[in-house]
């Protein structure tokens, strides 16, 4: 492993250097065990620590096959699907991992009494297998986490629609919080030049996310002048969503629940920001009803920053706590966009407010290659910039995502895998000296 991070760190390793280092037989990697599936039982999910679930273990090196590569990873980040799987909510992912196994001989590797989480990377590809021609050892890039097997016609206008369509690192084995990892090639893009290896490796989940979910036709295609309510908006998908709402020439309402998160909102560049712990929102009077009179003052609130407008998108996910109030906010012919439920997922809203007034619930998931390249074009060209707030080591991880499961961080969360230290990788400086303020943005508060 010292003789694939040496040539990393020379930065002058060429492809055919790369193609000759010799493979470990083994790597260290995050992994959860699939013996420890009922360990947080009866637990209420706040009590389930991912730092007992989550191992740091040495795991043997998949074999690479066909349309593949096998990534060296310098630096990761937490998910909240990393969050899921630790606390084997709302299943354990090694129900996941059993049923791709039956798929084929290929895709048996990745039913394992133990699952590598992580679906992001940064890092440089090792190895590729048969039929590649696009990427080669040596190639500096980072990874979506959409895995496909496009057999079937389903998933040929939208890769998204693929029956056998899977997250990687959470629906397969192999994924990134590790130092080695395992993708099919057509998960992989060019790495972001300005870039040090955990800020690249931190926006791609939730950037591409973001992207469908706000920006593309298949999302809520949102355009100029829109008022768009963001959830959460300094968290993951959140920070993305306020960037691409201000970059696309419409107006975020952000919703956060400090007057930290509230800071770093404006760090971003929004001026409409809503303090939901300050204004003390209860949409729920108990745990089976809402109130209504609590969507109707949001609603107000919304319309003192809008000059009486209300708002076109809602970008929705944290699910049943708060659908009731995204169905009733948006206006005649709005578009709520949903791709979570991190509250619950049995949701409840007044029908009327949609059907009378015409609205829209759109689901939305992860993105397709093209949708992922786009969002990652746009952060490789300093358009749109990580949110990057603390980075810990391999080893932490199980600390990193507990602190994402208690909503104690800000933006992304990184972890670093390979790389000795924060700050290596960036090969474009002029670019990074144009940006810096706004990539550091989410460190400085
Ligand atoms: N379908 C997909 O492809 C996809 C992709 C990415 C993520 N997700 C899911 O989306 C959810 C959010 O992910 P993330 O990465 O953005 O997580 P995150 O970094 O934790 O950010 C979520 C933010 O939502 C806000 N929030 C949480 N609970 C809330 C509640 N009950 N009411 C109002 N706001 C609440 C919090 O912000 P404040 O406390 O500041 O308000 C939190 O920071 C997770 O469930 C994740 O699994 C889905």
């Amino acid at each position: 492993m010292q003789e694939i991070l040496d040539a990393i760190l020379s930065g002058d390793a060429t492809s055919a250097d790369y193609a000759a280092l010799a493979l470990p037989e083994s790597y260290r990697a995050v992994t959860l065990h699939k013996d420890e599936e009922q360990m947080f039982a009866g637990l209420a999910s706040r009590d389930k620590d991912p730092r007992k679930s989550l191992h740091l273990d040495d795991v043997p090196l998949p074999e690479l096959g066909p349309g593949e590569a096998l990534v060296a990873v310098m630096a990761s980040s937490v998910n909240y699907n990393t969050v899921w799987s630790s606390i084997f909510e709302p299943v354990s992912t090694f129900g996941f991992l059993e049923r791709y196994g039956r798929l084929s001989p290929l895709t048996k590797r990745h039913d394992l009494p133990y699952h590598v989480l992580g679906s992001d990377l940064a890092g440089v590809v090792l190895r590729t297998g048969a039929g590649v021609n696009a990427w080669k050892p040596g190639d500096e890039v980072v990874a979506h986490c959409l895995s496909v097997e496009l057999e079937s016609p389903d998933g040929h206008n939208d890769t998204m629609m693929d029956p056998e369509q899977r997250i990687w690192g959470f629906e397969t084995n192999f994924g990134g919080l590790a130092q080695l990892a395992l993708v099919k090639t057509n998960q992989l893009l060019p790495k972001p030049k300005h870039l040090t290896w955990e800020e690249a490796a931190s926006p791609g989940l939730v950037n591409s996310t973001a992207y469908r979910q706000l920006v593309s036709r298949n999302g809520a295609g949102m355009k100029q002048g829109d008022n768009v309510l963001i959830w959460g908006a300094s968290g993951g998908l959140g920070s993305y969503a306020t960037q691409y709402a201000l970059a696309g020439g419409a107006t975020p309402i952000c919703v956060v629940s400090s007057p930290q998160k509230a800071e770093i909102c404006r760090a971003m560049g929004a001026e409409a920001i809503i303090d939901r712990s300050a204004e003390g929102y209860r949409f729920w009077k108990d745990e089976h009803t809402q109130d209504p009179r609590e969507w109707k003052r949001l609603g107000g609130k919304i319309r003192e920053f809008t000059g009486g407008e209300d708002v076109d998108i809602v970008f929705e996910h944290p699910g049943r706590e708060t659908f009731g109030a995204s169905v009733y906010v948006t206006r005649k012919g709005g578009t709520i966009v949903t791709c979570a439920s991190t509250s619950g997922y049995m949701h409840q809203y007044d029908n009327r407010y949609l059907w009378m007034s015409l609205k829209r619930i759109v689901g939305s998931h992860f993105a397709n290659y093209r949708e992922a390249f786009e969002a990652n074009r746009l952060v490789a060209k300093g358009r749109i910039h990580p949110t990057l707030s603390k980075v810990y080591a391999l080893e932490e991880t199980g600390q990193a995502a507990l602190d994402v499961h208690h909503n104690k961080h800000q933006g992304k969360v990184g972890v670093l895998c390979l790389a000795p230290q924060e700050g290596l990788g960036v090969r474009d400086h002029e670019l990074r000296a144009q940006h810096l303020g706004k990539i550091n943005a989410f460190r400085n508060i």
